[in-house]
């Protein structure tokens, strides 16, 4: 296992739409192990294959670190068949977006479809904070980041900030 590099905005990468899988092997398996031990180094709680520079329609997730006891979840192909027309709301940040926060509203509810790391098609029922993070990292297999929901005024202004940041090598952080 090892862990990766995660790019991030305006890496061109990130705008790209990965490609499905068509047989789990043991290159995905390997991924899949490799993005949660990214994951879990930069304390995200998602991440997907196309923030590693990856262009496969992969994301891992687990929403229970916190408490202390791991709990990965990874989905392979994953589509949302159903949304609720009740929506939620929350503050969402992203790895490849650094210090960046944005309230973002999606429906509360949704049902995916996906195959799991055995090669199984499985379906999930997801709500709350579970339900918005697949949302957010199924984006992300798409092409779309948190910024899109923003004007592209705002969206500019975001990346003009972090694309400075990168760039003075004088900035340390201990
Ligand atoms: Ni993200």
């Amino acid at each position: 296992m090892s862990i990766k590099d995660i790019i991030t905005v305006p890496d061109e990468t990130l705008k790209k739409i990965s490609e499905p899988i068509e047989k789990v092997g043991e290159n995905e398996k390997k991924l899949i192990h490799d993005l949660f031990e990214t994951m879990y180094n930069s304390n995200g709680i998602g991440l997907a294959a196309v923030q590693v520079g990856i262009l496969k329609r992969i994301v891992v997730i687990d929403i229970s670190t916190k408490d202390g006891k791991k709990k990965p979840m990874s989905f392979i192909n994953p589509s949302i068949k159903k949304i609720s027309d009740e929506t939620s709301v929350y503050e969402e940040g992203c790895l490849s977006i650094p210090n960046t926060f944005i309230k973002i509203e999606r429906p509360k509810t949704c049902e995916v479809e996906y195959i799991d790391i055995e090669g199984n098609k499985k379906n999930l029922i997801c709500d709350g904070l579970l339900s918005t993070c697949l949302q957010h990292e199924i984006n992300h297999l798409d092409g779309k980041l948190i910024i899109d929901h923003l004007s592209k005024l705002k969206r500019d202004l975001i990346i003009k900030k972090i694309s400075k940041f990168k760039e003075s090598p004088d900035r340390i952080i201990v």
